[in-house]
């Protein structure tokens, strides 16, 4: 199964995903790592792993559609079965997302459809809740909305500041979407005509 990472950072999940997948021989192919910013530490450590890499600056396009155009493109090229959202910091434009519809996966870190956008940790703190933790989903336009594959969750401590939580909710991260990546790999994860995730063996 082919698959393409978009990251724009640390790039700590697509280490995991890839560690992961090697470790347990999943047939996961790794084709390309994409990145926004340029000096992205994820894409250093993708390139010495011998993953192909490419840089596609925002910065340099006029607009949003047309650097979402010349992303699609990139990505095409690659022929990927699925798109992996791995801490990619950039709004995705209706087209874009339409055109990986069902073929694109993202990793948010709250309990989904708790807290969708920036600032996940301290926003679950703030409200009172007790359980908090991360959810891998697949891609619609709109943000953080998308069909729900999996979610792992903890107890928010009275102790906990934004930084610990979100040192704890990592952890999660880093098991989780390898989690899910094995189970697309091994085309076990299909949508039904209720746009609901079913995982052949999960449930
Ligand atoms: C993660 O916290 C993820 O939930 C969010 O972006 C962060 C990416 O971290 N979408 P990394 O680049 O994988 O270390």
């Amino acid at each position: 199964c082919r698959f393409v990472v978009l990251i724009s950072g640390q790039g700590t999940n697509l280490r995991e995903i890839v560690r992961s997948c090697r470790e347990h021989n999943v047939p996961a192919e790794f084709v390309r790592v994409i990145s926004n910013q340029a000096d992205a530490p994820g894409l250093q450590w993708a390139r010495e792993q011998g993953i192909e890499t490419a840089v596609l600056s925002h910065r340099d396009f006029a607009s949003r559609e047309a650097f979402d155009a010349a992303l699609a493109e990139l990505i095409q090229e690659s022929m990927p079965e699925y798109v992996i959202l791995a801490g990619f910091m950039r709004i995705l434009t209706e087209g874009f997302v339409r055109q990986f519809e069902s073929r694109m996966v993202n990793i948010h870190p709250s309990l989904l459809p708790a807290f969708t956008g920036l600032h996940s940790h301290a926003r679950a703190i703030e409200s009172g809740v007790g359980w908090h933790g991360c959810t891998v989903h697949f891609v619609t336009a709109e943000l953080d909305h998308g069909p729900i594959i999996a979610q792992a969750a903890l107890e928010i401590e009275p102790q906990d500041t934004p930084d610990s939580l979100a040192r704890r909710v990592q952890l999660l991260e880093h098991r989780l979407y390898p989690q899910v990546i094995e189970w697309l790999a091994r085309g076990r994860v299909s949508l039904d005509q209720h746009n609901k995730v079913h995982v052949r063996g999960v449930e």
